[in-house]
């Protein structure tokens, strides 16, 4: 500490703060996340009363704003100590310390004598506080702590891993309130994380009103979905620089997404001269990746996203914007006389260059403005643009060969930071899991500087965002300030669970729609004894309660989830468990269908070998009484690219077969198409096969965005023999057909149960 620091420290020697114990909510840093670099608990506290002293930062106008106010709002007043005439008795001293080095480092003692915070910068101080924000009592959060509080006597010292911790969020499948998004900016504050990743221009929506180009806000903004109804919006350039001001106070740094080649649907509804085609289309309201992107040849496009950028730097001072670059099919530029006319003239072998050189253009264009250009790995195909920064996402692929060619790199690989994925995929430990440095990719002139979760909105709007984001990216907060060190250790993820115990209540108090850990319910079966199949329920996350019914009948099969016992099902129906959390009933509801058939658990034989990406559980999958639901994610569901499907199953004895179904998908976009035809043979002895029922469900060779599961289920004729086997051949339906994004390519064919029904059942 330097003389000029060290007067001042004696002026705050008689603060107000003082020992003892009283009825006041306490503090603590049980629920610091994340966790600081280094923390000593120094044994005792320091009481404060309603009434805060405090000694400011220099310039820190808007910052104090935020810190007064939430003190206004936890019921504490607070007092400029340089408006006081006595010495300052000050409670909370800001220190400019140039000893104190990182861009966002900070000290922060709490001692009987008040506490201070120590920085050399704004954005230290303010990390800094959202540390002693975190440590003060919950109570405070919700107006409570105005007769006092208390704060346990420490010393930490903390600077972030990673200079960029960013969250990107996607405002256009699905739209979000600018009140909402300012909440998300404040939460990532919380989180002591400093970048808002703002997606702002899509196929299924424009979000930034650019006033020169009226019809991106008046046709680009809105979609018809597929009932019919309307959804849309955009932002105004009032409320872009309310979410841009409301971030600068806490030091996050707002980066736009204007999404060029692709994704750009939005846009060319709007202006479909942009198009290499100029034909017309909608805002599309389906979900996936769209030939139609913006013309290379058309020197309007240029001028367009010129005109973009130019309103861009207006509203985002900061100094980056993000031109995504992902997801750009180059079957229109192959077929475009003008993209072809501009790749002969710039030299470009191939439409990747084109891409390059479209990108490295509108960089040039950005850098005129003074910014520079972050893009998704996809930009480094036709080689990396000068000065561009990437972003990966496919895997950590793109980040090794990003930094091996010397630029920055965010990392954000859809194995741990994809956000809007099912628990299932990536749980809270997964992302917890996630090594953002790994070692291999430090062998390079660039480096990673960040990383980001991605939250994608097809599947989430608005209600359902906070319950994907939470808890996953508070684990990803700490992954990226505290680095392995912290979260690596075989002790770490429970240590993490026990600080998110006390982080909780601090989200309640902010109204905070956080969703689970973990799937909640994993459901098993078994043979039973006689017929049927034998169902448990088993509870998989923390303080995760449950009960179930099982419908058509509605009939009670699970009481608690503490003492669930199993329970038999001899027909097709669903247990539809509700989720129940730390108390409390929260109507949340999870279905499981099931059914205990004839063929479940019979041996079985598969003809194929499934996808390991789709298994639906093992070689037994098809008859293992689960039944796949509306998401072909959801592991019920087996499957295969190309060729047929060939299942025979040996129910024992010969039996009356009276009816024969399996479940299958329908999702073109995703390339899974209904099977051309089914066909079951039965036999005594295995070797003898005669039909005992055949559909031909009839291929979709028409565009159709439906994705959905169908039953094909046939009625055995009458008068056919007792069979012992079945044989189920299932016919893939050929490639993808000339229309499709993926003409020519193996479609895929998915199946969820094997289901075999004796006459005796007498059911339809
Ligand atoms: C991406 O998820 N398409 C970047
Ligand atoms: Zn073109």
């Amino acid at each position: 500490m330097n003389s000029a620091h060290a007067s001042f420290f004696i002026l705050l020697t008689a603060a107000l703060c003082s020992c003892g114990s009283r009825d006041v909510p306490h503090g603590g840093v049980e629920g610091l996340i994340p966790h600081p670099r280094s923390l000593e608990l120094e044994g005792g506290a320091c009481f404060f009363e309603g009434r805060l002293t405090v000694a400011w930062p220099p310039a820190w106008d808007a910052e104090r704003e935020v810190v007064r106010a939430w003190c206004n709002k936890a019921g504490l007043e607070t007092v400029d100590a340089v408006a006081m005439a006595e010495p300052p008795q000050v409670d909370l001293a800001f220190i400019a310390d140039p000893a104190v080095q990182g861009e966002e480092a900070y000290v922060l003692e709490v001692d009987r004598t008040g506490v201070r915070i120590r920085a050399s910068s704004a954005a230290g101080f303010f990390r800094a506080w959202t540390t002693l924000r975190k440590m003060m009592p919950v109570e405070c959060e919700a107006g409570g702590c105005g007769a006092g509080f208390s704060l346990p006597g420490c010393t930490i010292e903390d600077e972030p891993m990673l200079a960029h911790r960013g969250l990107l969020l996607d405002g256009c499948r699905h739209f979000q309130d600018i009140g909402f998004v300012k909440q998300q900016v404040e939460l990532l504050a919380l989180h002591g994380m400093n970048v808002l990743h703002w997606h702002l221009t899509e196929d299924q929506g424009w979000r930034l009103d650019i006033p020169s180009r009226p019809a991106l806000a008046r046709v680009g903004a809105w979609r018809t979905e597929a009932d019919g109804s309307r959804h849309g919006g955009f932002y105004s350039a009032e409320e872009v620089r309310e979410v841009v001001a409301h971030a600068a106070a806490r030091h996050i740094e707002v980066i736009p997404e204007i999404e060029m080649p692709g994704h750009s649907s939005a846009a060319l509804a709007a202006y479909p001269e942009l198009g290499c085609t100029g034909d017309s289309l909608e805002v599309p309201h389906r979900w996936g990746v769209f030939k139609d992107i913006y013309c290379a040849g058309n020197e309007e496009t240029f001028r367009f996203l010129e005109e973009v950028v130019d309103e861009v730097v207006e509203l985002f001072p900061g100094p980056r914007v993000h031109i995504g670059g992902d997801e750009a099919p180059k079957v229109r530029w192959s077929s475009c006389a003008r993209c072809q006319r501009r790749m002969k003239e710039e030299g470009l072998a191939n439409e990747e260059e084109l891409q390059r050189w479209f990108i490295g253009r509108m960089g040039r264009y950005l850098a005129s403005k003074g910014k520079t250009i972050i893009g998704w790995d996809e930009i480094l195909e036709g080689g990396l643009p000068d000065g561009a920064a990437v972003q990966s996402w496919r895997g950590m692929g793109g980040a090794a060969e990003a930094v091996h060619l010397g630029a920055d790199v965010v990392v954000s690989p859809t194995s741990h930071c994809y956000l809007d994925y099912p628990l299932r995929s990536t749980d809270l430990e997964e992302a917890y899991a996630f090594d953002p440095l790994p070692d291999s990719l430090n062998h390079g002139p660039g480096r990673i500087i960040g990383g980001e979760g991605n939250m994608w909105t097809e599947h989430a709007p608005q209600e359902l965002v906070e319950s994907k984001v939470y808890p996953r990216l508070t684990a990803l907060a700490e992954v990226y300030w505290s680095g392995r060190e912290r979260t690596g250790g075989p002790e770490a993820f429970g240590d993490f669970l026990e600080r998110l115990d006390h982080f909780y209540p601090r989200l309640d108090a902010l109204g905070v729609a956080y969703g689970l850990e973990s799937p909640p319910f994993a459901l098993e079966t078994r043979p039973s004894e006689g017929n049927g199949i034998e169902v448990e329920v088993a509870a998989l996350g923390r303080g995760v309660e449950g009960r179930g019914t099982w419908i058509p009948e509605q009939r009670s099969v699970v009481d608690s989830i503490a003492s669930a016992v199993p329970f038999r099902v001899m027909d097709a129906g669903v247990v539809r468990m509700e989720v129940g959390r730390r108390g409390q009933w929260t109507g949340q509801m999870v279905e499981f269908p099931v059914d205990g058939h004839a063929a479940a658990f019979a041996p079985l034989e598969l003809g194929y070998t499934p996808s390991p990406w789709y298994t639906g559980g093992g070689d037994f999958a098809l008859v293992d009484g689960k039944r796949g639901t509306e998401d072909f994610r959801d592991g019920a569901w087996q499957a295969t690219q190309g060729g047929d499907m060939v299942a025979t199953v040996d129910l024992g004895l010969p039996a009356d077969i009276g009816v024969l179904s399996v479940g299958v998908y329908l999702y073109q976009d995703a390339w899974i198409f209904l099977p051309e035809s089914v066909l079951w043979e039965g036999s005594v002895d295995g070797e003898d096969w005669s039909t005992l029922a055949f559909m031909a469900p009839g291929l979709v060779l028409n565009r159709d965005d439906r994705q959905q599961r169908f039953e094909l289920k046939a009625t055995v004729r009458t008068g056919a023999p007792a069979v012992r086997y079945v044989r189920m051949t299932v016919r893939n339906g050929g490639a993808c057909p000339d229309w499709h994004a993926a003409a020519g390519s193996a479609s895929w064919v998915f199946l969820d149960e094997f289901v075999v029904r004796e006459k005796s059942d007498d059911r339809p």
